[in-house]
């Protein structure tokens, strides 16, 4: 069993305080082992009894308490650490660190740890925008502190502006992705095609397949945390764009095949997992078309496959074609593979139950231009993408 990570959170005072018990709650339901440290005015917003509930260890507050064992407290949470967040983190404690105070527990442990430390700032927007916090933070940066940056929107005061603490799920991500062992793509150019592509019929009709963008998604994070400059072009997809990627949107097959292309030369590993329309309306109509009694025909041309002309434009690039068959699933996705000069495919069948589209999970077997066959059990999406780079990274 792998050893469990551990993860200090320091909370101080500010309205979105109380955002940080659900911090420790998305952290634990990871399996991390959580330890907080509130500052006396965070224990005025929400109390240490909630983030004791949840990180199910002690809360530290005041440097000064009686120790339950003889430890030296600072110091042995700045080590058990293997990463520090300071979320909510206030005007106050950014400019402490930057101007190496340390006074109270939460600032000594920043002091006094060796493992990344990440501020995720929250404050109301004039304090934000203040060139001494700036400076402070300018000067975190130079020192290697990262920084997960505020969000715009309504804050608590009423003011609008940049200052709303990062979604708790993005901070979890972020922490989790940094904390990910695996490191072996640092330096490589990815890049991931995700979701359907839309051939429109008229102004409100179109012509588009099933896809959910789950799988692509799911490849580009893992490529993300295993240290890879991600570059993910995706059709229409409700899914929340994935923090640390390059995100192009596209719409049609003909948008995607431009992202793709203009993008291709620089990339060491390309991924098209997008389920693209092969066909488009061989007229596009201005206007709405109208309904009569009269059963209607829709003349469709072929469209590009931009598969195949990736495979014809290759010169060291691994690239990685999906199959999603109905029937006789290895023949056609090796046909596929050959035809479109691939050096790998993923094969699914897209009839098995509780897999495939929408579903988080999937059940492909992962072919070689050699004719490797790795058949891989049900498994999340996400561990679909740890196998393939896993299966890629042998071979290059
Ligand atoms: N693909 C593509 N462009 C298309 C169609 C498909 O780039 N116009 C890519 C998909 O992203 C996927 C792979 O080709 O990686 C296989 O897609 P699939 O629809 O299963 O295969 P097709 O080549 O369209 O074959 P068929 O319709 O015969 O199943």
């Amino acid at each position: 069993m792998k050893e469990k990570k551990s993860i200090v959170i320091g909370v101080t005072g500010g309205i979105a305080s109380y955002k940080a018990l659900d911090i420790v709650s998305r952290l634990k339901k990871k399996n991390y082992d959580v330890h907080v440290i509130m500052t006396e005015s965070a224990t005025k917003f929400v109390t240490p009894l909630s983030f004791q509930s949840l990180s199910q260890n002690m809360v530290t507050i005041d440097m000064f308490n009686e120790p339950k064992v003889f430890e030296i407290q600072h110091i042995s949470l700045a080590k058990k650490a293997d990463l520090m967040i300071i979320a909510p983190a206030t005007a106050n404690i950014i400019g402490k660190v930057a101007n190496g105070i340390a006074d109270d527990m939460l600032s000594t442990t920043i002091m006094a740890c060796k493992s990344p430390v990440v501020f995720a700032p929250a404050m109301n927007t004039n304090m934000y925008a203040n060139p001494i916090v700036q400076d402070n933070i300018k000067k975190l940066k130079k020192y290697g502190y990262e920084f997960i940056n505020p969000k715009s929107g309504r804050l608590a005061c009423g003011d609008v502006g940049e200052g709303k603490l990062e979604d708790t799920e993005i901070i979890a991500e972020f922490l989790d992705s940094k904390l990910y062992s695996k490191k072996d793509l640092k330096g490589k150019n990815v890049l991931v095609t995700a979701g359907p592509t839309l051939a429109p019929i008229d102004p409100v009709r179109f012509i588009t397949n099933k896809s959910s963008g789950k799988m692509g998604y799911s490849i580009a994070k893992e490529a993300r945390d295993r240290g890879a400059n991600v570059t993910l072009v995706s059709g229409p997809s409700n899914l929340e764009v994935p923090f640390g990627v390059e995100f192009l949107k596209v719409s049609t097959n003909e948008e995607m095949f431009n992202a793709v292309k203009s993008n291709f030369d620089q990339q060491d590993i390309i991924i098209k997992s997008a389920a693209v329309a092969d066909f488009k309306p061989k007229e596009y109509s201005n206007h709405k078309i109208k309904k009569t009694e009269d059963d209607m025909s829709l003349k469709l041309t072929r469209d590009k496959d931009i598969l195949k002309e990736l495979g014809k434009m290759k010169t060291n690039q691994v690239l990685v074609g999906f199959a999603a068959e109905s029937r006789d699933v290895f023949e056609n996705a090796k046909g596929k593979l050959h035809r479109k000069n691939l050096d790998y495919i993923v094969a699914n069948n897209i009839l098995s139950k509780d897999t495939g589209f929408a579903s988080n999970d999937n059940m492909v077997t992962i072919i070689s231009k050699d004719g490797k066959i790795n058949s891989l059990p049900k498994m999340t999406k996400r561990e679909v993408a740890e196998n393939l780079f896993d299966i890629i990274l042998k071979k290059i």
